[in-house]
């Protein structure tokens, strides 16, 4: 089922969102170090990690046999392209306040860009086979970011615990619009290929991945900042986050698998639309976006009537 069959299909556009991280503090979860650097590794992971979703989605384009689900792959590499940009934008500030991101993030690159870039490999079974395990790969991702986007939309405890704002707006801004595409990966997956033994061998390799990078990361990122004496990172530190609501709940981490894996899986079950698109249309940094677009299409219709 394409994206545009749901009830709740809604096109998808790319916000041309900025945001202004001059005021926002290294700890950016009030007095909650290890809350802040854990979602702070999203600012690793995702610059390179999206780029390489919108260098995947390129090349599976012309196998994209249906037009309304090429226009949500379109729409898909739009939103993500912004994403990893606006996360990339925050890692100089984070150097500026003293924690230089660049060891983390040059492993990062190396891994989507070398271990999971374009092989060398001739034309056809085996490069087809490659890129088909990739779109697998992007797909279980995703149910993870739909997941995180679900997750940080009703994450009402940030707010309790007067969490910085501008952070506040990027991980709702960018996790509404992983719930608004969060079919897409899916429905592409299904079309070019399909198989549900690789979509369960792709789910392996995607979870366990998340979890080593994750926890890495958050280990980095504790170590490294230059306001704590002995930044340490547990799992036990997850979990009780978990409870107090200022992290994903263990429990329901480990409650999506199953339904990833289930033969009746659709990412539409998942996460709310109606929520999504009322938090982009309330969102300051979505409403600047929109407002200069509006601008610049009505600059641009002016000079052409001139
Ligand atoms: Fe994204
Ligand atoms: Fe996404």
């Amino acid at each position: 089922m394409s994206n545009k069959q749901s009830p709740e299909w809604v096109p998808l556009k790319a916000r041309k969102v900025s945001f202004a991280w001059d005021g926002t503090p290294l700890h950016w979860v009030p007095g909650d170090p290890f809350t802040s650097h854990t979602v702070n590794v999203l600012h690793l992971l995702l610059p390179a990690g999206e780029r390489w979703f919108v260098h995947v989605y390129k090349q599976v384009l012309p196998y994209v046999r249906d037009e309304r689900l090429r226009e949500d792959v379109l729409g898909f590499i739009g939103q993500e392209a912004m994403h990893s940009q606006a996360h990339d934008e925050v890692l100089p500030h984070l150097r500026e306040l003293g924690l230089d991101p660049t060891p983390y993030t040059a492993q990062v690159d190396w891994l989507f860009e070398k271990l999971l870039g374009d092989r060398t490999l001739p034309p056809g079974a085996a490069r087809r086979w490659w890129l088909m395990e990739r779109v697998a790969l992007i797909a279980a991702i995703e149910h993870y970011t739909a997941f995180l986007g679900d997750w940080v939309l009703n994450a009402g405890e940030l707010d309790r615990r007067g969490a910085d704002p501008t952070m506040l707006d990027l991980l709702r801004w960018h996790g509404a619009e992983e719930v608004e595409h969060r079919s897409v990966a899916f429905d592409l997956f299904q079309h070019v290929d399909g198989s549900y033994r690789r979509r369960v061998r792709t789910w392996a390799t995607a979870f366990t991945a998340l979890v080593f990078l994750w926890q890495r990361g958050a280990r980095f990122f504790m170590a490294n900042d230059p306001t704590l004496l002995d930044g340490r990172a547990r799992f036990r530190d997850f979990h009780v986050r978990g409870r107090l609501g200022t992290l994903p709940a263990t429990g329901d981490v480990l409650r999506s698998v199953p339904r990833y894996l289930s033969r009746t899986y659709h990412p539409s079950q998942e996460g709310s639309t109606e929520q999504a698109v009322a938090y982009l249309a309330s969102s300051p940094a979505a409403r600047a976006a929109e407002r200069a677009d509006r601008g610049g299409q009505h600059g641009r219709s002016e000079k052409e009537t001139a």
